[in-house]
């Protein structure tokens, strides 16, 4: 649990934190949020979560009280005062405080906050059981590229899934896959890595970016474009990603067995995202000349 919180500029005791009741983010689920994912002590991607903070607050019209520049020097005294070593950084924006009226004034001042949550060191690449997955009807908005605090589609369908056994839920609409409830969904298809394009029907991770990235890096075949849901038998190998989780290999699209274990290529770009996540907080992976010096 953590211990302290950030809200509206001041960093108080998590125990002490209040929210009035009239928050809008409370009443409406008025609001947007931010999952950073924190190795090692360090804040990772920090720079992308906040550009999509920021375009989901002005698709919303909610102001950001701070600037961008400072939320990351803000975000990064939290971590060190929490000392989280391995976890999350949540970060929630909100329209603010105002009496109950569907329209909002122009003068509501939004309510910002983020706190830390400590999480488990993630296991070794492919290693554990996969990941079974639940096809539902995607009942979403048509604006799931805006990270909005109003989850409950995502949720049902979450529950729904753990409920029949399985881990996560894929939604699903006109024979296309999606995405996760909270995961993007890849596919590899002929030995072609596909994703579903960007769009109004998936959020744009953080982390399907980096590998979208990585994979034009290393020479893995890639390409976003809809996954048809009869292609499915046909992969060879499915996988998910998040901040939180990086890659889950899928064991189970349904009733449909696709793996018995971590696939080639899900195992390679989790190694050169491993990799990449090294490099990103500030760890090379061979020892540089001034440390060689100091040892
Ligand atoms: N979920 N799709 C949805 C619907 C999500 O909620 C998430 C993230 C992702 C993956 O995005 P990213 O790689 O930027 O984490 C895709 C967060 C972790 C959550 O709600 O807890």
């Amino acid at each position: 649990m953590s211990q302290w919180i950030w809200i509206n500029g001041d960093v108080i005791p998590m125990a002490d934190a209040r929210i009035d009741v009239q928050d809008r983010g409370f009443q409406f689920a008025d609001g947007v949020y931010e999952v950073i994912r924190i190795y090692q002590g360090r804040t990772f991607t920090l720079a992308e979560h906040l550009n999509r903070l920021e375009s989901s607050a002005e698709a919303i019209s909610i102001p950001l009280p701070i600037s961008t520049a400072a939320l990351a020097g803000e975000i990064t005294k939290l971590v060190e005062k929490e000392q989280l070593h391995e976890g999350m950084i949540y970060l929630q924006l909100t329209r603010g405080v105002a009496k109950r009226d569907h329209v909002y004034g122009k003068d509501i001042k939004p309510t910002l906050l983020f706190h830390g949550t400590p999480l488990d060191k993630l296991p070794a690449i492919g290693a554990g059981a996969g990941m079974k997955v639940l096809p539902v009807p995607d009942e979403r908005w048509r604006k799931c590229w805006i990270k909005s605090i109003a989850l409950l589609p995502n949720i049902l369908a979450k529950n729904q899934a753990v409920a029949a056994g399985f881990d996560e839920a894929v939604f699903v609409e006109d024979g296309r896959v999606k995405e996760g409830a909270s995961t993007n969904f890849f596919a590899v298809i002929d030995g072609v890595v596909v994703t579903a394009p960007k769009g109004p029907k998936i959020l744009p991770g953080i982390t399907r970016q980096i590998l979208i990235d990585l994979a034009r890096q290393i020479g893995v075949s890639l390409i976003e474009r809809p996954i048809l849901e009869e292609e499915i038998t046909k992969a060879t190998e499915l996988f998910l990603t998040s901040s939180t989780r990086e890659l889950m290999w899928v064991s189970h699209y349904g009733p449909l067995q696709i793996a018995d274990r971590c696939g080639p290529i899900t195992r390679q770009l989790h190694e050169a995202f491993r990799a990449w996540v090294r490099k990103d907080i500030g760890l090379s992976d061979t020892p540089s000349a001034a440390t060689v010096a100091a040892i």
